[in-house]
């Protein structure tokens, strides 16, 4: 027994860094999630101390759900109404939250930015930050205008005494920035490894859980768009953001993926600016700014983040190529839809692209993969095609199928009030859209194919 105790104590095991799966061999392959040459070494110690939850189940009795006492989510605004919005409807006291995403797109800049409008209404934060030094963080403050003694910051790494600062200070608000710096002594593994994050995560929800300490986690995102190391992360926590947008363009998009407190179906829009993040309440104009008017190529189509209705500028260039190879570019969509629905112009309606280069663009670096795009890029190329413009108050969505019919879309209605608040006088879309929607000031065309579309443009 006592044998067996011992040789528990030390292990090497392998896990996968993309989704935590754990295997005593190396593999190439993983077996849970498919990826090729996820798996590392980790030297797994069994510690006694942060993971015996034996006490805390002590407590725990089972409960008739008719007896559960309902009391409201004690809930603090951050007043960025984007980020609240996101939330939920501000922070859940007692709440893990994980904000993912790319070095460098913002994620301390927006997190210190929340930090004034916290300390504002008298409430405490504590700022542990394990990648700037002190003053980095405070010449980042100075320039966003952060200041006020309700801050404190606190440059560590070693999760011992991060959680003993926690317990010291008893702040209402908790930020890491960012767990992948962080490491715990009981494991040997280096810091940012699928182990290491995964218990300084665990440790740090036992402190917010029973201290109610609303904790915020800033944690990097791998190229392939998931939190580095593990997505065990994304299931310990309450609530996981993920900070979207292209570092060249100035819009970022902040994604709720998971959350217990609220509808992941929100989004905020922000702006990078020299003084800061900046919200943006209204996409749509925002996104149509600059737009070319009577422009051949330029079109403008409405599509859904989350739940808000956003319209969008789709640009396509085409001309004759000069080799026999023609070029075809999809910029903030998918490449094969284009190349599909070009496929479905040169068919059906007999448009002959193969001898063109076609460049399709959707304007202000956003990436929309939504099918109800087709028929706006359909448009913009026979546009640029027929070097003819499309008048610049029609608005057209609808998503396109491989016979060249317009099918329905989700949402229709709200695109449609968006795209009438926003100025438009005529919507284009399927027919099966149109019946059942009464919306004063804007015309409704009902198309039934793409031919249809192109005829009433043309
Ligand atoms: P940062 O918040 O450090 O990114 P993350 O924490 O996600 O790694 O953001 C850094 C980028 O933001 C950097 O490239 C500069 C830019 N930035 C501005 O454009 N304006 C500003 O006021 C600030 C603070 C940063
Ligand atoms: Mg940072």
């Amino acid at each position: 027994m006592q044998g067996g105790i011992l040789m528990a104590k030390q292990k090497n095991i392998y896990v996968c860094s993309e989704c935590g799966n754990e295997s005593p061999k190396w593999m190439g392959q993983c077996p849970a999630c498919r990826q090729w040459n996820t798996f590392v070494e980790e030297v797994k110690v069994k510690t006694n101390s942060i993971h015996n939850s034996n006490e805390i189940n002590l407590k725990n009795k089972p409960e008739k759900l008719s007896c559960i006492e309902m009391n409201q989510e004690e809930r603090v605004l951050t007043k960025i109404s984007e980020l609240d919005r996101v939330l939920g409807g501000g922070i859940v006291k007692g709440s893990l939250t994980l904000v993912g995403g790319d070095p460098g797109i913002g994620k301390s800049t927006l997190l210190l930015q929340m930090c004034q409008f916290l300390c504002a209404q008298d409430i405490n934060v504590l700022y542990i930050s394990g990648e700037e030094s002190l003053q980095q963080i405070k010449m980042r403050g100075d320039r966003l205008g952060v200041n006020g003694d309700k801050l404190t910051l606190y440059t560590e790494t070693n999760l011992s005494l991060c959680v003993k600062a926690i317990k010291d200070l008893l702040p209402n608000v908790v930020i890491v920035d960012s767990i992948q710096t962080i490491y715990s002594d009981d494991i040997t593994s280096s810091a940012g490894s699928v182990s290491q994050v995964r218990e300084v995560t665990s440790a740090l929800m036992k402190v917010a859980k029973g201290l109610s300490i609303s904790t915020f986690i800033v944690g990097h995102v791998t190229k392939e768009g998931a939190i580095a190391g593990p997505r065990v992360l994304e299931h310990m926590v309450d609530t996981v953001l993920y900070f979207e947008g292209v570092r060249s363009a100035s819009y970022r998009v902040l994604r709720a993926v998971k959350n217990r407190f609220g509808s992941t179906n929100e989004i905020g829009v922000f702006e990078m600016r020299n003084k800061g993040l900046q919200e943006v309440p209204n996409p749509s104009e925002y996104m149509l700014t600059g737009r070319p008017i009577n422009s051949p190529g330029s079109i403008v189509t409405c599509c859904m983040e989350g739940t808000r209705p956003m319209l969008v500028e789709v640009q396509a260039l085409t001309s004759p190529t000069n080799f026999g190879m023609p070029r075809r570019t999809a910029t903030g969509t998918d490449y094969n839809r284009v190349v599909l629905l070009m496929a479905v112009l040169e068919k059906k309606i007999g448009m002959q692209l193969a001898s063109y280069d076609s460049y399709v663009n959707i304007a202000g670096g956003l990436k929309i993969t939504e099918p109800s795009l087709d028929l706006g890029i359909i448009c913009a190329i026979a546009s640029s095609f027929k070097n003819i413009p499309v008048n610049s108050k029609t608005v057209i969505m609808g998503e396109v199928g491989l016979t060249g019919e317009v099918r329905g879309i989700t949402m229709a209605e709200q695109r449609i009030i968006e795209s009438k608040k926003m100025g438009f006088k005529k919507c284009i879309i399927s027919k099966a859209n149109v019946k059942g929607i009464n919306i004063d000031g804007i015309e409704l065309i009902g198309v039934e194919n793409v031919a249809q579309a192109l005829n009433y443009i043309f």
